[in-house]
């Protein structure tokens, strides 16, 4: 990642990269908290476009992790009755809170169109794709 790029290039090189170089990774995108307001805001990704540039917390996969600071691994999307869908290939998400600071401020969210792809390897790359991210923020 070039040092010279700010920081919303070095985390687009991000997405793209996990993108590209992890099979199970069909959407690779990063959601911040939106200012004072309780809802995330999708920043930077790689993958299809999703309606879904707003999320209020509580709400899917991602509004659920902004208010519970957890990881959370989803194998079978359709078994989630708080789920919200992108594109109906995707199969498995995982989400991983990016704190600033000891704040959760954001995540890491990633699709699969792999069912139940996701291991603890996967959380423990992520969390420090995350504690990178925060360096740079
Ligand atoms: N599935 C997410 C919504 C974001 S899209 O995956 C890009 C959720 O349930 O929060």
């Amino acid at each position: 990642i070039d040092s010279n790029k700010t920081p919303d290039a070095k985390m687009l090189a991000i997405c793209k990269l996990l993108k590209a170089e992890v099979p199970h990774y069909d959407w690779v995108g990063f959601y911040f908290k939106n200012g004072d307001k309780r809802e995330l805001k999708l920043g930077q990704y790689a993958g299809a476009p999703t309606d879904h540039t707003i999320i209020p917390f509580g709400k899917g996969i991602c509004g659920q992790v902004a208010e519970s600071n957890e990881n959370f691994v989803v194998p079978d999307v359709q078994a989630q009755d708080n789920y919200i869908a992108c594109s109906i290939t995707v199969k498995s998400e995982i989400v991983i809170p990016l704190f600033l600071n000891g704040e959760n401020i954001g995540q890491i969210d990633i699709d699969s169109n792999t069912p139940d792809p996701f291991t603890k390897a996967d959380e423990t790359f992520l969390e420090f794709v995350n504690f990178e991210v925060a360096k740079i923020l």
